[in-house]
């Protein structure tokens, strides 16, 4: 009823697909926070965080190039907690941010929210987040293992590439290159970039999807959903943040090449998604089951990409799979129905939820929010919003 309303309202027959409601984004953000542990469950809360409740801090607003150096009072304060946890953990010597992880791209996720706790801190002098950033890029240019063509792996043992890597590092190496600015902060974004490169010339086939991991030990050849969407999410923050940085005008290249490879993956998706909106683990496999995280993460980067694009080819898809991921909330404000995300290839076992699905949640909120403010009016929008479940 609330959709041929809102219908009515802007004089669109195309469906308004509604979010979350506040009262459920408030207990999904509440769950990531007591529920996030690992390095990079840690790293993607402050991502979702910062583009949710923060936006203006964030690379998906003008504001955010750069971002002020002073936050008022309780501004962003959770994500600025997860980055002194993470400063104050650690070792002063440590160079990655997260000790032992075993991860060569998880600790780096937490990167984004160490350079905004840096850059926010006001004492250039004993900057305590310039130096772990410093270290935490230091570690990834000049000391993780890499293919011969210079990939850097995703593990610290063996070369080893995982396309989760594109949502943890490279988004960090260009942020810390728009904060930089300058010859070598222009270096470190085309190094941000070439990561992404990189990574899909070994992922991607002729699907246009991402296999999960390649060369080292043992390889996951599958297209994996969350997989992929860390892949796209991944190139498409550093897609903003060279679009928003001052030496856009030198990265055109670059930028077109990553919308063509986030679209691909897009592109590739949704033809595969199941007549109630879901999508699989497993993204071209029947045998598979449904996950909401990998469908939630997918559907924030389309309406991303319609938002910066225009192009609304999949809207429908992204609002069904809206529509699957909210009815996939439960009522303490956890996404059921996730892939284990410590085994890729199950489904969460009852009673356990998964952290990143509850960010991924966030992020789609964000994403759907960000679409839909720009085609209505403030008043339909906050109808849009009051109406979702
Ligand atoms: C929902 O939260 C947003 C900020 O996240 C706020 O601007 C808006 O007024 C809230 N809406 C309601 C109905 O409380
Ligand atoms: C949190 O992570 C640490 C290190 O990865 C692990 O040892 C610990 O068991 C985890 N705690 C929970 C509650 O999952
Ligand atoms: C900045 O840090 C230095 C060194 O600890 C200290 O001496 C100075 O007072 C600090 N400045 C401000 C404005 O806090
Ligand atoms: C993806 O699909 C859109 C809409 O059909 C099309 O414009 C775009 O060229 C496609 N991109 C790729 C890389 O396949
Ligand atoms: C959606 O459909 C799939 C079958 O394609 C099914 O496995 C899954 O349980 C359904 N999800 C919901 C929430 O009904």
């Amino acid at each position: 009823m609330i959709r041929s309303l809102l219908a009515l309202a802007i004089g669109a027959p195309a469906g308004v697909q509604t979010g979350l409601n506040n009262a459920t984004t408030a207990s999904v953000g509440s769950n990531l926070l007591e529920s996030a542990n690992t390095s990079w469950e840690l790293g993607t809360a402050a991502e979702a965080l910062t583009e949710f409740y923060w936006p203006s801090l964030s690379v998906f607003r003008a504001s955010g190039f750069p971002p002020p150096t002073t936050l008022s009072s309780d501004e962003a304060l959770d994500v600025i907690e997860i980055a002194r946890n993470t400063v104050q953990t650690k070792s002063v010597q440590s160079l990655p941010l997260v000790e032992g992880d075993g991860a060569v791209g998880d600790p780096a996720s937490l990167g984004v929210a160490v350079l905004l706790a840096a850059w926010t801190y006001g004492n250039d002098s004993d900057n305590p987040y310039w130096q772990a950033a410093s270290n935490q890029l230091d570690y990834l240019l000049h000391v993780a293992p890499r293919t011969d063509d210079g990939a850097i792996s995703h593990r610290t043992d063996q070369v080893q590439l995982w396309s989760d890597f594109v949502y943890m590092a490279p988004p960090f190496i260009a942020y810390f290159g728009m904060l930089q600015g300058g010859d070598s902060g222009l270096s470190q974004m085309q190094t941000a970039y070439q990561q992404c490169q990189l990574y899909r010339n070994y992922l991607k086939d002729d699907s246009g999807l991402w296999r999960h991991v390649a060369l080292g030990s043992w390889q996951d050849n599958t297209h994996w959903g969350t997989g992929n969407g860390w892949a796209a999410a991944g190139m498409l923050r550093v897609l903003q943040t060279l679009s928003g940085s001052d030496q856009a005008d030198a990265l055109v290249d670059e930028r077109n090449d990553l919308t063509t490879w986030i679209q691909e993956i897009v592109n590739a998706t949704w033809s595969l998604q199941k007549e109630n909106g879901t999508l699989y683990n497993t993204l071209d496999d029947d045998t598979s089951f449904a996950d909401s995280s990998a469908t939630a993460l997918l559907a924030s980067v389309t309406y991303r990409m319609a938002y910066i694009t225009g192009d609304d080819t999949y809207l429908e898809a992204a609002n069904r799979a809206l529509a699957l991921v909210e009815g996939s909330i439960d009522e303490d404000g956890w996404l059921t129905n996730t892939v284990d995300p410590y085994t890729f290839s199950s489904p969460t076992a009852p009673g356990s939820h998964s952290p990143e699905g509850q960010a991924f949640v966030l992020l789609l909120q964000s994403t759907w929010r960000d679409y839909w403010l720009a085609q209505l009016s403030q008043d339909v929008f906050d109808l849009a919003v009051n109406a979702g479940s």
